[in-house]
């Protein structure tokens, strides 16, 4: 069979067995079918190849990564999951690597299924200790399951599963006097859960010294800090974790999406000894049968390896300066024109804002048109974010680039014409 031919297919079964609305999607973009990925590109069906600045983050590491993809492979065929009853020196592998890039203090690890999966560990172990009300802030994302849910601080994917876990307030991000006024109502029963940096929040940098500020009133109130660094660690903002920028050591530290080394779906949360003791009681008390599983922890321990003699962190904050730089010059006009109210970022987490979300849209739109793929926020729709690979080359940069002067001179005729 041509691999064209599978397309109709393909299309057709979206729409039958996995949702037409997502088939909807796929179709106003073009209806490309993905078949293959290395690097920083994906190749589809009619064997057009995209540059991948996109896929909500995971791909720090480029697509199939070579050393990634051996040990998950070999991994596989030597013992793909685990009794769970023995000990796993795979396991215990994957933590060493996670714990040797962690912020000092932070040595116990939890490994989760995703994400969210690793929120819900976190905001169970703040249970346990007693930290019954939780404090998130407007626009933090932090998964879809009920419980990360909760913490979250968009109305449009909380609203529908109301009631979700009593005692939850928000505070607006960046604001850490609002933070300490919470603290004060809720006390010691308080855990905070902040990304420092927000990412489906529209690529939202806090002031320096926020994070700092908001570590210090979780201290002084003995709040529990949960900072989420699903989107942010790893490498991907130019250092290990963005906490360590400021400064910051929390409690709790979740890590996820680069963690997988762009191969295989993971979470993680990583503890102090104190915050993690329940766990150290009660092995069972948050644990799920996949978690950990050592076909992801090969995985998971040859992508540190990976991202550490790459040096991805640094080639991540060297990267982000020229591209940051790159998007603001190509963006110039839209900037001038009020089209774009700014283009902001660290490392390989950047964002266009636009004045109104459909221009975000017809923005996404022409950047596929031109093979390019980039991601939607979920909790900001009028920012287009940008999460490149470390392993991008000059040639990929231009690409990129050029697809972002050509997209955003569309929007901007697109515009001019209907304001005249
Ligand atoms: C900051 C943050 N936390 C948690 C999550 C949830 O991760 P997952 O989609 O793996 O459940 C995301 C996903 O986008 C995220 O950006």
């Amino acid at each position: 069979m041509s691999t064209v031919a599978v397309t109709p297919d393909v299309d057709a079964t979206y729409r039958r067995h996995l949702g037409a609305g997502r088939a909807r999607l796929a179709a106003a973009l073009g209806g490309q079918v993905e078949i293959a990925a290395h690097g920083a590109v994906v190749i589809d069906a009619r064997q057009d190849v995209y540059l991948d600045c996109g896929g909500y983050g995971a791909f720090l590491l480029g697509h199939s990564h070579p050393r990634v993809v051996a040990a998950v492979q070999e991994q596989a065929a030597r013992r793909a999951l685990a009794t769970r009853l023995f000990l796993d020196p795979v396991h215990a592998g994957a933590a060493r690597a996670l714990v040797g890039v962690a912020p000092p203090g932070l040595d116990r690890v939890y490994f989760a299924t995703s994400g969210a999966d690793a929120m819900e560990a976190a905001l169970k172990l703040a249970r346990l200790h007693g930290k019954h009300r939780l404090i998130g802030v407007h626009g933090g994302f932090h998964g879809k399951t009920l419980g990360a849910l909760s913490a979250s601080g968009n109305p449009t994917f909380r609203d529908p599963f109301v009631p979700l876990l009593p005692g939850v307030v928000h505070v607006p991000f960046g604001d850490a006097g609002a933070l300490e006024r919470a603290l004060g109502q809720a006390g010691e029963a308080a855990c905070v859960v902040i990304e420092p940096i927000q990412a489906e929040g529209g690529v939202r940098l806090p002031a320096t010294g926020y994070l700092a500020a908001a570590a210090d009133a979780c201290r002084a109130h003995g709040a529990l800090l949960v900072l989420d660094e699903i989107a942010t660690g790893v490498g991907r903002v130019g250092a290990w974790w963005a906490c360590e920028q400021e400064a910051v050591v929390p409690d709790l530290l979740l890590a996820g999406k680069a963690l997988g080394g762009g191969v295989v779906p993971v979470g993680a949360v990583l503890a102090t000894a104190d915050a993690f003791a329940p766990l150290d009681r009660d092995p069972f008390i948050h644990s799920a049968t996949f978690a950990a599983a050592p076909l992801v922890m090969a995985g998971v321990r040859a992508a540190l390896e990976a991202l550490v003699e790459e040096e991805v962190p640094s080639r991540a904050a060297q990267l982000g300066v020229r591209l940051l730089a790159g998007l603001r010059a190509e963006l110039a006009h839209l900037l001038e024109a009020g089209l774009v109210r700014a283009v902001r970022g660290r490392g390989l987490l950047l964002g266009v804002e636009f004045a109104a979300p459909a221009m975000a849209g017809e923005f996404e739109y022409e950047l596929v048109a031109r093979r390019v793929i980039p991601n939607h926020c979920l909790n900001h729709h009028s920012v287009v974010r940008f999460t490149p690979p470390a392993c991008l080359g000059d040639d990929e940069l231009r690409w990129l680039l050029d697809a972002v002067a050509d997209a955003g001179a569309a929007v901007l005729a697109r515009n001019a014409r209907r304001s005249r």
